[in-house]
């Protein structure tokens, strides 16, 4: 197959995106597809060809992630590249295409965007459609969509901007509403982090979300063609899970299979599957908890593009379950839309 492999993008987690899509470019070569690796931001030069690449040729790099979040508006000037999501020649060179793999990450690839724009022009995509993708990322609107289902989620609001002094409750977690790998996420213990905690995640956009903290272990459960894949447990060495922990080596444990009872492992897998049913999530999925000390369980929201980068968690749940690298992308191209 002819694959075009859509990764970096106008987004905070372009890095991340990036050795997700070096990895997946790479292990669908060794399967015998020809691809072509694509910044959809960026996009094709005047006069560039598309040069799909094979087995023997390689990809030629896996993408280091770098300890923080990269500056949009640098690389911007850096590139001249105008702020759209979809850059010069990408639509043409993915209608050429049999597959698009879109190992974007972030707002602007997982938002259901970029997902409209390949369903409204009929070229096949993996991954969920624009509508689930929606829904799942805008965490105000999946945590309403959880609650209606019966699926415990920490209690939230939405902060106003210039019209919150101080928090409803503490501690609270700062997000903004549609980023990934916690870009712009602050915990908020004290009432005097709420301001900073507050302008970091309204750097990333004009919809804030303030969650209640829970304290407890975290989890993650992917979903795969329709079953759940093993329980990760996430345990940072410090502080919480954030950007540099989720990236940089040795710095979280991550274990698979969670070493939980077997009434725990099925009450986050059943979450995990209402929650991706409710969200209408296509093919893959990866959904976050946290249990609390009393072993409730709560979930923070489903990611429809689950990192694969070498430290991301849902390949290491496929490894738990005897499904390789290779073999997860080719199931994932297997069940592309369209
Ligand atoms: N947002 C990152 C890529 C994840 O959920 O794995
Ligand atoms: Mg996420």
């Amino acid at each position: 197959m002819k694959i075009i492999v859509l990764a970096g993008g106008y987004s905070p987690e372009r890095d991340v995106s990036l050795s997700s899509g070096s990895l997946i470019a790479n292990a669908l070569m060794e399967q015998g597809h020809e691809v072509f690796f694509l910044d959809p931001w960026l996009g094709i030069k005047a006069g560039e060809r598309v040069h799909y690449r094979t087995r023997e040729e390689g990809l030629g790099f896996a993408y280091e992630i770098g300890g923080e979040a990269p500056d949009l508006e640098l690389l911007g000037t850096e590139t001249g590249a105008k702020k759209s999501l979809i850059g010069p020649g990408v639509l043409e060179a993915c209608r050429e295409a049999d597959m698009v793999f879109i190992a974007l990450h972030g707002s602007t690839g997982e938002n259901g965007q970029i997902q409209a724009v390949l369903e409204a022009y009929g070229i096949p995509h993996t991954g969920s459609g624009y509508m689930g993708s929606l829904l799942a990322m805008d965490k105000n609107i999946s945590k309403i969509l959880m609650r209606a289902a019966g699926v415990a989620t920490p209690d939230w609001y939405l902060a106003e901007k210039g019209k919150c002094s101080q928090p409803e409750f503490l501690p609270c977690v700062v997000k903004p509403l549609d980023c990934g790998s916690s870009v712009g996420v602050t915990i908020v213990d004290k009432e005097e982090e709420w301001h900073t905690a507050l302008e970091a995640a309204f750097s990333y956009g004009d919809r804030v979300l303030v969650e209640k903290k829970i304290t407890g272990r975290e989890f993650s459960v992917g979903v795969l063609g329709g079953r759940a894949l093993p329980a990760i447990e996430i345990i940072p060495e410090k502080g919480f899970y954030d950007y540099k922990n989720k990236y940089q080596p040795g710095m979280t444990r991550e274990i698979c299979p969670a070493g939980i009872d077997e009434k725990q492992e099925s009450r986050l897998e059943a979450a995990a599957l209402t929650v991706h049913r409710i969200l209408e999530l296509g093919y893959y999925s990866r959904v976050d908890f946290l249990m609390a000390g009393d072993g409730a369980i709560y979930c923070l929201e489903a990611n429809t593009l689950p990192g694969m980068t070498p430290f991301s968690l849902l390949p290491q749940e496929a490894k738990a379950a005897g499904i390789t690298y290779q073999e997860l992308c080719e199931a994932i191209v297997k069940n592309g839309k369209g």
